[in-house]
């Protein structure tokens, strides 16, 4: 996908679908949502940033040609941090529904970038319902806003569902906790249909590599194709309520079609810790682990060879660590009929084979001798002294 198509909503090549408007269609949860609306015969338009290069690889796949008849998916380039720019999207876009998923989503990096994720991640929902309310859109356009577990932070209480109180403990569940309440003001201040999910962690093979499950299954995969010579993580001990993405995206579809708004938890109601995700994608990738040592000495060591696969690097620890989310979600399962049915083992099994396909492939490459076109031009010379080194 070259470039982004502004302009004004093609019509629905089936005359009668809705319209949406998904902010963040290039990360995880944009991609299996805009798949979703799809099939359910919306049109959809995207949000995308400007990068140096493409960033688009996870929805390259249901990319419409904006030239053809009937289009029914179309890409702009936004940012949250810029009003203006939202403003403009919305009008030409006059969407049925909004669905906030953008976001500097790595709690890890809002230690880093905390003014940034401010910026993006609260006043970036801010300007959404801005642009709604100066748009006169209030009783046309429903909005959702990707809140989550994060929120309830520091809280000694679990389960945890709507009614358990937030106590969030880094930048990214700061922001987050505004981007919350905002949503709930304008839904009761101007009667906005606006919903809150207050997503538990969900994964999938097409979660971001810096996150811990997919930095796993990936190095998994790569040890064992011998691609990586060792993994460095932080807190094993961490314990997490993982889903699959794709079940809910479909979670935030069904707030939307409620007469009104509301806030869900989506979540399995089961918690596992980092130490034994590891243990179960690397089983899948065909590693038996056993760990020696204690803190940052501990090692993840190969039972077959004893070759140490694992390794604490410090650097991936938190300033303030969240050491339990788990949900109830009660309340989805009721009103939503929203009931996750993907287990922990499938998703896991997935995503470790969906790395070792990624590897296998990155393997034949490096097999085959042939350099990419990317380290020839970083060669001496160039790539026009491996030109001249071909027959003409
Ligand atoms: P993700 O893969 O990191 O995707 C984030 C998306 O936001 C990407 O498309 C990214 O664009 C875009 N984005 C980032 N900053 C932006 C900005 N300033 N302006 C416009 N777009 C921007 O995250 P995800 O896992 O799909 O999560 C979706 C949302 O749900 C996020 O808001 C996240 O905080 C929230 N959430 C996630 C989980 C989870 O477990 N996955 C749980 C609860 C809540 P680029 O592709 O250009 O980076
Ligand atoms: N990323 C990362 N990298 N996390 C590690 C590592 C590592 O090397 N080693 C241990 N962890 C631990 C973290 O300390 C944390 O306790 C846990 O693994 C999960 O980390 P992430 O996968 O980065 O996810 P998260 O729980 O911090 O945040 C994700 O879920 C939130 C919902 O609860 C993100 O998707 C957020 O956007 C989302 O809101």
């Amino acid at each position: 996908m070259d470039e982004a198509q502004s302009g004004s909503a093609a019509p629905d090549s089936h005359g009668h679908g809705k319209v949406a408007l998904i902010a963040g269609v290039t990360g995880q949860d944009g991609a299996y949502l805009a798949e979703l609306l799809l099939a359910k015969g919306y049109v959809v338009h995207g949000i995308k940033r400007r990068a140096s290069s493409f960033n688009t690889q996870r929805i390259d796949h249901i990319y419409q040609d904006p030239h053809h008849a009937g289009v029914r998916f179309r890409l702009h380039y936004g940012d949250l941090t810029d009003s203006t720019n939202l403003l403009r999207i919305v009008q030409e876009v006059q969407p049925d529904e909004i669905y906030n998923l953008a976001a500097q989503s790595h709690v890890r990096v809002s230690f880093e970038t905390p003014e940034y994720t401010a910026n993006a991640d609260a006043l970036g929902t801010l300007r959404f319902l801005e642009a709604i309310r100066i748009l006169g859109l209030s009783d046309k356009t429903r909005f959702y806003q990707a809140s989550t577990s994060e929120l309830y932070g520091a809280t000694t209480e679990a389960p945890q569902s709507e009614r358990t109180p937030f106590a969030p403990c880094s930048p990214y569940a700061a922001a987050k906790l505004y981007a919350y309440w905002i949503t709930v003001n304008y839904r009761s201040a101007y009667g906005l249909h606006a919903s809150n999910g207050i997503l538990f962690n969900h994964e999938s093979p097409l979660r971001g590599e810096t996150f811990v499950t997919r930095k796993i299954t990936r190095a998994a995969a790569r040890l064992q194709l011998g691609l990586e010579e060792c993994l460095y993580l932080g807190n094993l001990d961490a314990r997490r309520d993982f889903g699959h993405a794709r079940e809910y995206v479909a979670g935030m579809w069904a707030m939307l079609q409620r007469p009104t708004g509301g806030d869900f938890v989506l979540a399995t109601g089961r918690a596992t810790s980092v130490r034994e995700f590891l243990l179960m994608a690397f089983r899948f990738a065909g590693f038996d682990l056993a760990f020696r040592g204690q803190g940052r000495d501990e090692v993840g060591l190969c039972q077959q060879t004893g070759r140490v696969l694992v390794r604490i690097d410090p650097q991936y620890f938190r300033p303030t660590e969240v050491p339990l989310l788990l949900g109830d979600a009660t309340k989805a399962r009721q009103e939503l009929a929203w009931e996750p049915r993907v287990s922990l083992e499938e998703l896991c099994r997935e995503m470790v084979e969906a790395d070792l396909y990624r590897a296998a492939q990155e393997r034949r490459q490096r097999e085959s001798g042939q350099l990419t076109a990317e380290q020839l031009i970083h060669t001496p010379g160039g790539f026009l002294s491996w030109l001249a080194t071909q027959p003409t």
